[in-house]
């Protein structure tokens, strides 16, 4: 596991000043590109949950990134995978959180169907920075009444503190920088 480790921090680049100046962009995207380092990430997300979440009922992915890993580990542990989106892409009944942006607010939402009361379930996405975004996510599955079980990342941006803005939920991530 520690050469699957070093195979996904070889596939992420470093862009500074995107999307605006002052940002050190962290890009995935040469993960994707390769089948082995994906199958990495999978492996060792997958090695996480068997080993410390083995009742996991179902993966909740974030929007945008985290719909590129979730449903990969969910395939593999055999469980469901569920989507908050953005504002407004989700048909029927949702349910739906405001929350701080950099600049400006944004609203998560998630299918009111998709999680049952006292399911079990683990989120996931490409990044955790201030963890904004991950509290959202987290807000909305207490509305759903879930379980949650923990928060996933392919990479913590650990100056940021989101881990702290999290607690008492644990956050697991593969390369921390
Ligand atoms: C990025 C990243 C996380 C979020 C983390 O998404 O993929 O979802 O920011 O930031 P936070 O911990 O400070 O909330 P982005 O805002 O780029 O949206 P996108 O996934 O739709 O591109």
């Amino acid at each position: 596991s520690e050469n699957k480790l070093q195979l996904v921090h070889s596939h992420i680049r470093a862009f500074p000043d995107f999307p605006k100046e002052g940002i050190l962009f962290r890009d995935i995207c040469p993960i994707l590109k390769d089948p082995a380092a994906l199958t990495a990430v999978t492996d060792l997300f997958e090695e996480h949950v068997r080993q410390n979440h083995k009742q996991v009922e179902l993966i909740v992915g974030l929007d945008a990134r985290g719909f590129l890993f979730g449903p990969l580990l969910a395939q593999r542990l055999g469980v469901g995978f569920v989507l908050i989106r953005k504002k407004g892409k989700l048909p029927g009944a949702t349910a739906s959180v405001a929350y701080d942006l950099e600049y400006g607010k944004a609203e998560a939402e998630v299918q009111e169907d998709s999680v049952a009361p006292r399911q079990k379930v683990l989120l996931i996405d490409d990044l955790l920075a201030t963890g904004g975004t991950m509290y959202a996510a987290i807000q909305l599955m207490k509305k759903q009444q879930a379980d949650i079980l923990g928060c996933m990342v392919v990479i913590e941006l650990k100056e940021l503190n989101g881990v702290d803005k999290l607690k008492p939920h644990s956050v697991f991530s593969l390369v921390q920088y």
